[in-house]
Formats: structure tokens, C-alpha cells, sequence
């Protein structure tokens, strides 16, 4: 069984066919990068595998458990539920200019944070935790006002230890992406380089199986590409698997077990590094890849 199996899917806006049926499966620890002419589908595809778009047609399966049929409807929270199996990392970092690098990068964590203890709060209202139950049946109105401060005074300590760790564990990240020294940084004080690598932190904070890039470096001066081409290929890791839209056919070649190549909505034509580069079948794909060593 594959770990994620995207099977057939479309997607159009308006009158235009953008993905036409799209099929591939990976397993965990598979780097596999997606190549292509501009406007072959490629964010599209990206965007409807993390729920920013909905396809279509064609459904999504990880570790064989659906998560996307586009036959059926999904609550936002569903949605939001089954994207954390993706991360994805934007062509133009989308960090929010107003936070520090640091605030960027945890604030996944304390929305989720925030949603968890929310809910912890509403299950024990409702009753439905034990402990609440519990202390609805309690007589005593001085029993109940003690119950209660002490609920408080636990909840507020369990949001004050969650709230740090998510500090803790942003701290960390950006420190693997080798930006220690820039936690308290906004973006408009850091490189375009700095910048994604921030982006790629963020991407990291919520532990994604599946890490998408989206031309990571295609917004940044040639000078700084290979910090973040370092960085992506630190994470390649048996415990993750990432999808990679680029063109830099040569980082493509080094790091990816697997090659897609899609034209006009379609893969064209997927394999080894050795099969798409050296033995290339299709003639889109030999043309695209004449036309990329003409103008590079
Ligand atoms: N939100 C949208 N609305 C309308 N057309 C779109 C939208 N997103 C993408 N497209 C169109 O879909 C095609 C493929 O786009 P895209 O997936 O961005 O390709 P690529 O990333 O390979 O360059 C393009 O023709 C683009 O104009
Ligand atoms: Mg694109």
C-alpha cells in the first residue's frame, strides 16, 4: 500500500481544464519533484493536494485512509483537519509582514493550541468529560465555587505551559533552518533566502508527513538559492515524504527519487532522475528539457 495515493484528479476554473486526471502514489521518505512549462498545472496541483483548492474529480488517500473524495462534501473543519497531513511552502513565503520571524512560525501551533483547549473547555461544559460530570453532581454551592477556581487556575497553567512550548518549539525550528540569531526579526529585516527559510519553518511547525514546495527558490536572487536548497535537502527524512515543484533541474536530479513531468495538465512522463534527464521518452519532455539547457 502506497502512503499517499492521488487518484484521477481534475480540476478546472471556469471553462478551463487545469488538471485532467492526475495519478501517482509515494511512500514515506520519497522526495519526488514535479517539473514542467509554466502554466502545466503545477501549483494547482499543490494547492488542491493541501486543500486550498477542491478538486473536482479524483480523490486522495494517505496511509489508505480517504481524505478527499471530490464525490463528497466536507465541513471546513474536516478540511482543516485533513490538511495537517500537508505542509506546503509558498513561492513567495506568504509570511505575515506585522509578526517576527518567530511569531510566524508558532502561530500554527498556537492556533491549534487554542482550538484544542477550546474544545477541552466545551467537551468538560458539556459534561461529556468525567471530571465535569463530576462536578455537576456536587451539592455544595462553596463546593462548586472551589471546584471552579481550581478548574481555572489548572486551565490557565495547562494554556501557559502550551503557549511556551510552542515558543520553545518555533525556537527550535528556526534554529535548524539557521536562523537563531533572527527569531525576533520581521520579515521586511530579512533576505528573501531568510525569508523562505522561515516559510520552511513555519511548513515544519505542525509535523507534516507530506512537506509541498512551491518553486522555493524561483523569487529569490541566484546568490541565495543554495541556503534554501541546503535546508530542503537537510529535511529529506525516512519520516517524511516531499513533493517539490522546481526548476533547478540540477538540485532536482540530486535530491528526488522520483521525477513528474507534467504538460498541459497531464503527467507526462515520471521516473527515475537517470530516466527523465538522460533517457527522456516523451517529445514535450525532450523539447522542455532542450529548451531549459538553451536558456539556462
Ligand atoms: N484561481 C485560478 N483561476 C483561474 N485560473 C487559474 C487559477 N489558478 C490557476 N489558473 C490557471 O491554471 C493554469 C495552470 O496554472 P498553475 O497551476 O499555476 O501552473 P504552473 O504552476 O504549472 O505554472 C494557468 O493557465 C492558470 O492561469
Ligand atoms: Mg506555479
Amino acid at each position: 500500500m502506497s502512503f499517499l495515493e492521488v487518484k484521477n484528479l481534475h480540476k478546472s476554473f471556469g471553462g478551463t481544464q487545469v488538471l485532467k486526471g492526475i495519478d501517482f502514489s509515494l511512500q514515506k521518505g520519497d522526495v519526488v519533484s514535479v517539473i514542467g512549462s509554466s502554466g502545466s498545472g503545477k501549483t494547482t496541483l499543490l494547492r488542491c493536494l493541501n486543500f486550498l483548492e477542491l478538486a473536482d474529480m479524483g480523490s486522495v488517500c494517505v496511509h489508505g485512509e480517504e481524505i478527499f473524495n471530490a464525490t463528497k462534501k466536507y465541513a471546513d473543519r474536516d478540511l482543516r483537519e485533513n490538511r495537517l497531513h500537508f505542509g506546503l511552502v509558498f513561492q513567495g513565503f506568504n509570511l505575515f509582514p506585522q509578526y517576527t520571524a518567530l511569531k510566524n512560525v508558532r502561530l500554527p501551533l498556537d492556533i491549534q493550541t487554542g482550538e484544542r483547549l477550546k474544545n477541552a473547555r466545551k467537551a468538560r461544559k458539556s459534561g461529556k468529560d468525567p471530571a465535569g460530570a463530576a462536578e455537576k453532581e456536587k451539592i455544595s454551592v462553596l463546593r462548586k465555587i472551589r471546584a471552579w477556581l481550581a478548574e481555572n487556575k489548572a486551565c490557565a497553567e495547562e494554556r501557559k505551559r502550551a503557549f511556551a512550548d510552542n515558543a520553545l518549539k518555533a525556537e527550535k525550528l528556526l534554529r535548524d533552518v539557521g536562523l537563531g540569531e533572527k527569531m525576533n526579526n520581521y520579515p521586511c529585516e530579512l533576505s528573501g533566502g531568510q525569508c523562505q527559510r522561515v516559510a520552511i519553518a513555519r511548513a515544519l511547525a505542525l509535523e507534516p508527513e507530506i512537506l509541498c514546495f512551491d518553486e522555493p527558490t524561483s523569487a529569490l536572487d541566484p546568490e541565495l538559492t543554495g541556503e534554501v536548497l541546503r535546508v530542503i535537502r537537510s529535511l529529506k527524512s525516512p519520516d517524511r515524504a516531499m513533493i517539490i515543484v522546481t526548476h533547478e533541474m540540477q538540485f532536482a536530479a540530486e535530491i528526488s527519487d522520483r521525477i513528474i513531468f507534467m504538460a498541459d495538465g497531464v503527467i507526462e512522463e515520471a521516473g527515475t532522475p537517470q530516466q527523465i534527464f538522460r533517457e527522456p521518452k516523451s517529445e514535450k519532455l525532450k523539447a522542455f528539457l532542450r529548451n531549459y539547457a538553451e536558456n539556462r
